[in-house]
């Protein structure tokens, strides 16, 4: 995948090496272009040492407006200023970045960023309407305390949710009409009001599940432990403590799913002896532990039970507790990792079971491990 990134001259430039680092993370190819103003803000070789390719400012090199767009799959303008919004709405040509929109023939994408007053101006909600008339894609602005101080719309939407509404734009709509459910983070059981027991997942596996779902079409609702992530773009998110609540959760979105993925660490048990005040220290304390329920099998017992899928993290013979857990929990397809391996880290190792096999997959990011457990749930929804 291509994408142009034109950056124009305001203060979120200097959010834009941070959109292109996310871009080239993900595989997808950056050719930037800047306006003369835009390199008030941030240097070109900045920006051309994260892209790996030379940075566009000119428009007297050659065929570049037409030459650059007919390789792209998108241009996306961030941050775009007032002055560009108005180029564009316009049909202005007068810079390289306003001749490529102009000549373009691939969708546009327009990311404002600019104070609260320049975004309510009449001229620029007139701009606003035709841009949109136009068929070119809006992301933001958001609404929060500006570079300026003021409080207001206007702030450019932050890189992550750009690229991940960028790569749900551009990705093949293979889930479209789907609807998933999917558990993610670890669980916290109460000892008394101010100490849990918990574990040391992240939620960064289910967190990109969610997001490879969304980029493919589907509605995903996201139900998560405490996480330090932020949820990704488009999804329900449903915050909740304890295994209890996730039990709950889960069931009060569980109608029409399609596709349950649990992926989230849940605790096994919980406190049954808990403390309503904080505890004392004391020569040593018992804790009574009592089972939790087992969420992943209360979705597959119901009686139209959604395509399942689980996650079993092992310390130890992973292949013959995974291919236990498919059995007993009687699920579709379980992602198998190694505990140690995969617990906080970005990358993991994982091998999905279904009754037909086991696919090994070699250490990979959990981006692209999520893409990969989201092609084989394809083949066996669709
Ligand atoms: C310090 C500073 C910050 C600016 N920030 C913004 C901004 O956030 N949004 C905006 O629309 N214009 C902003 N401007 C105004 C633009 O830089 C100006 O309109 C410029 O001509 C835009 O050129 P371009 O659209 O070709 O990049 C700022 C100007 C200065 C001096």
């Amino acid at each position: 995948m291509k994408i142009i990134l034109g950056i124009t001259g305001g203060i979120a430039a200097y959010k834009a090496p941070e959109l292109i680092r996310l871009f080239v993370k993900t595989g997808i190819e950056v050719e930037v272009v800047m306006t003369d103003a835009a390199t008030r803000f941030v240097t070109p070789l900045t920006l051309q040492a994260l892209s790996g390719k030379p940075v566009h400012l000119s428009q007297w090199e050659g065929m570049m407006h037409i030459d650059l767009s007919r390789q792209a799959d998108a241009i996306l303008v961030a941050p775009a200023t007032a002055d560009f919004i108005a180029k564009v709405a316009n049909g202005h040509a007068d810079d390289l970045l306003s001749s490529l929109c102009l000549a373009r023939d691939c969708p546009l994408y327009l990311a404002p960023a600019m104070n609260r007053q320049m975004w309510e101006n009449a001229a620029t909600r007139r701009n606003i309407e035709r841009i949109r008339d136009d068929g070119i894609h809006l992301i933001g602005p958001e609404e929060g305390i500006q570079a300026c101080g003021e409080t207001g719309f206007g702030r450019m939407t932050e890189p992550d949710d750009i690229a991940s509404l960028m790569m749900s734009s551009l990705s093949a709509k293979t889930m479209l009409g789907k609807r998933f459910l999917i558990t993610a983070g670890p669980t916290q059981e109460p000892i008394d009001p101010v100490r849990v027991i918990t574990n040391l997942s992240s939620g960064k596996m289910g967190y990109e599940i969610a997001a490879a779902a969304l980029q493919r079409g589907a509605e995903v609702v996201l139900v998560s432990g405490p996480t330090c992530l932020s949820s990704p773009y488009g999804a329900k998110l449903v915050s909740v403590g304890t295994a209890q609540q996730m039990l709950e959760a889960v069931m009060e979105n569980i109608e029409g799913i399609d596709v349950f993925v649990g992926v989230a660490a849940v605790s096994d048990y919980h406190v049954v002896n808990r403390s309503g005040e904080k505890l004392k220290k004391q020569e040593r304390l018992l804790l009574e532990l009592e089972p939790n329920p087992d969420i992943l099998k209360t979705v597959s017992s119901l009686e139209n039970p959604p395509f399942c899928v689980g996650f079993a993290a092992e310390t130890e013979k992973l292949h013959e507790n995974a291919r236990a857990k498919l059995e007993n929990k009687k699920v579709q397809m379980i992602v198998g990792n190694l505990a140690r391996d995969a617990l906080g880290r970005d990358d993991n190792e994982v091998a999905i079971f279904t009754k037909e096999g086991v696919l090994k997959l070699p250490r990979a990011s959990k981006r692209d491990i999520a893409c990969q457990i989201l092609e084989e749930i394809g083949k066996r929804i669709s």
